[in-house]
């Protein structure tokens, strides 16, 4: 998604801008932008480049604009394409006013032609003007700063975040939140603003996270916080501890890379957390044991990646708890009927914690009043705040765009969950749970140990060898079939090469016409022998019709090898753990195919992180 970023205080806001932007930059990299103030005259200067953030650098060696009051930003574009026109920040007329905004306005065809009606004059396709031109037609009729931003935050639909700059008050930044994050750092007579805490990690860990629908007016040394009626808030103040340098690269070639490898480690924190939390994880889940052990029904929500951590724990319910459990595409959910149903728990399950879909999703299950629990990797993130309960991952900061260790910590939480809720329900007794926790651990291991195996020939042969195919096919079958569908989308995200995925059983009944020896067939195997069987048979069906296999298999697992064209094997462990164990070597694998094919890893095409648009 789009970063904002803002400075205002005793010194210059352009580094701290652009280190902000920096560090942001893989929520969005279409275009980036910068505009200021100017000690000298209280002109806007402004500067924009289509593209990475150092080619807007690249402006600064000619024109070195500064000043004590900046705004900054990076685009993923939603409206107009990526050009200088669209970059951000946008303008009024008179460029009295900049903004920089993440988010949609959903109103601004309305409000532009309104607008142009008038005589204002627009330079660009994006919403985000309309803000500008509306602000400067307010500031015009109201005889108050303030009763001008009321009114214009109450003209705009959508979720959204942003920054506005004006002449007309050069000591003050305007901040405005609804539904899309923003917080501000407060510091020593300087304030930063920004869509993440990231930015600021190592200025200061004091941290106001806007409330929905406020607006503060920033000054360098006081905030006064608002809601959209114009009713002063008390601005809660957070102590926040994140580290940058912990989300540095730190000799990695790529983001995505480090975060692979830090995985085990990531894995045992998360359980070792979720472990320590004893008694008070009912506190957490805003639940109690009674509730609990009453949940009869479970609805898994995500999109993504995350989304298939969730059709992977399905597996972990069901066969764990003997509770029925359905997965939802938070993006699909809201459109559905909304069956009300006693004793339904609803996992809400999202990295960042601020995916759009999914926190519409959250919205309408609370407002259902059925129960919900966030699981996320975010503490200070806004469906922690709105759910009734909340799960956390211990992963770090992610910032590859492809999801890796947030995926794996996800599985290793619900799969912990799962036995939690089982041991709550008398399903298992402790020395299970125990044992469930150190399973978690070895697949931890495992998932780390088959990187080591595999990463000379994976590197040296077969990325080389693989990165040449224009699509692949990916099947699996059981809990092998949503690791499948998640091999499938990092490959395409990343690498950029087509992938389909089919449960394996499905092949005969249409997509075995695909098969040919041009199109390799990753096919993902199951400890358990029923499906084990299932799947040597789906096999010979490729084998037939000249395809070429590319196996994930279990060791002994001789008649699948025996029919594969490249193998990768791992040790047996709790068939529905195998994907964790897996995880490594397939994201690895397709780390260097697209490597191979020199992709941006870390900022793939067209994608960003966390999805604050719907
Ligand atoms: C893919 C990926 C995405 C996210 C999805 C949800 O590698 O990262 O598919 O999983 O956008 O994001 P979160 O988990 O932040 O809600």
């Amino acid at each position: 998604m789009c970063s904002v970023i803002g400075y205002v205080g005793k010194n210059m806001s352009r580094p701290f801008v652009m280190e902000g932007l920096s560090r942001l930059e893989y929520r969005g990299y279409d275009s980036a932008g910068f505009a200021c103030l100017s000690p000298q005259d209280n002109q806007m200067l402004y500067a924009k480049a289509i593209g990475r953030l150092e080619n807007l650098t690249e402006q600064f060696n000619q024109h070195p604009i500064d000043g004590f009051l900046g705004i900054g930003h990076t685009r993923w574009s939603t409206h107009g394409v990526p050009s200088a026109e669209n970059a951000h920040p946008q303008f009024d007329c008179q460029k009295t006013i900049s903004i920089v905004h993440n988010g949609i306005i959903e109103n601004h065809h309305e409000l532009r032609e309104q607008l142009q009606d008038v005589g204002h004059v627009f330079h660009s396709q994006t919403d985000t003007e309309t803000i500008a031109h509306l602000f400067e037609s307010l500031l015009i009729s109201h005889n108050t700063f303030k009763s001008a931003v009321i009114d214009l935050v109450n003209h705009l639909d959508g979720a959204y975040a942003f920054l506005a700059l004006a002449q007309q008050r050069s000591d003050t930044m305007v901040v405005v939140r609804r539904r899309s994050p923003l917080c501000i750092g407060i510091g020593d007579a300087e304030m930063f603003v920004a869509s993440d805490v990231l930015a600021f990690a190592d200025k200061t860990n004091k941290v106001i996270f806007l409330p929905d629908e406020s607006f503060a007016l920033v000054k360098k040394d006081i905030i006064e916080l608002y809601d959209f009626t114009g009713k002063p808030l008390v601005p809660q103040v957070q102590e926040v501890q994140v580290n940058w340098h912990n989300s540095q690269k730190q000799g990695f070639e790529h983001y995505m890379l480090k975060e692979i490898y830090e995985q085990k480690n990531a894995i045992y924190s998360t359980v070792k957390f979720l472990q320590a939390l004893d008694e008070t994880i009912f506190d957490h889940l805003g639940l109690s044991l009674e509730e609990l052990k009453n949940v009869e029904r479970i609805h898994l929500l995500g999109c993504g990646t995350s989304w298939h951590a969730g059709l992977i724990a399905k597996f972990f319910f069901e066969q764990i708890c003997l509770i029925p459990t359905t997965v939802h595409l938070a993006s699909e959910f809201r459109y559905n009927h909304f069956f009300a149903e006693p004793n339904a728990l609803y996992i809400l399950i999202s990295q960042s914690g601020e995916t759009a879909d999914t926190l519409e999703a959250l919205r309408l299950i609370n407002s259902m009043n059925a129960k919900t629990i966030a699981l996320t990797n975010v503490a200070s993130s806004t469906m922690v705040r709105e759910a009734e309960g909340f799960l956390l991952t211990q992963a770090g900061h992610e910032i590859a765009v492809a999801s890796t260790k947030a995926f794996s910590t996800q599985v290793a939480a619900l799969y912990w969950f799962a036995h939690f809720m089982a041991y709550a329900k008398h399903i298992i007794n402790h020395q299970q749970l125990i044992a469930a926790q150190d399973d978690l651990l070895i697949a931890a291991e495992l998932l780390e140990n088959s990187i080591e195996n595999y990463k000379t020939v994976i590197a040296q042969e077969l990325a080389p060898r693989y990165a040449c195919s224009k699509k692949a096919i990916f099947l699996g079958r059981h809990v092998s079939y949503p690791i499948a569908q998640e091999a499938a989308l990092k490959l395409k995200e990343i690498s950029y090469i087509f992938a389909q995925t089919y449960p394996a059983g499905e092949l005969k009944h249409g997509p075995l016409a695909l098969i040919d020896n041009e199109t390799p067939v990753f096919l993902f195997s199951h400890i358990d022998p029923l499906i084990y069987q299932k799947l040597v048979a789906n096999a010979q069906e490729v084998k037939a019709r000249g395809g070429h296999i590319i196996l994930f298999a279990f060791e002994g697992q001789r008649e699948l090898i025996a029919l594969a064209d490249t193998v990768f094997l791992f040790p047996k462990i709790k068939p529905l753990l195998g994907p964790l164990a897996m995880t490594g070597v397939i994201q690895f694998f397709v780390y260097h195919i697209a490597k191979e094919l020199d992709r941006p890893i870390d900022k793939p095409r067209n994608l960003a992180k966390s999805v604050t648009v719907e």
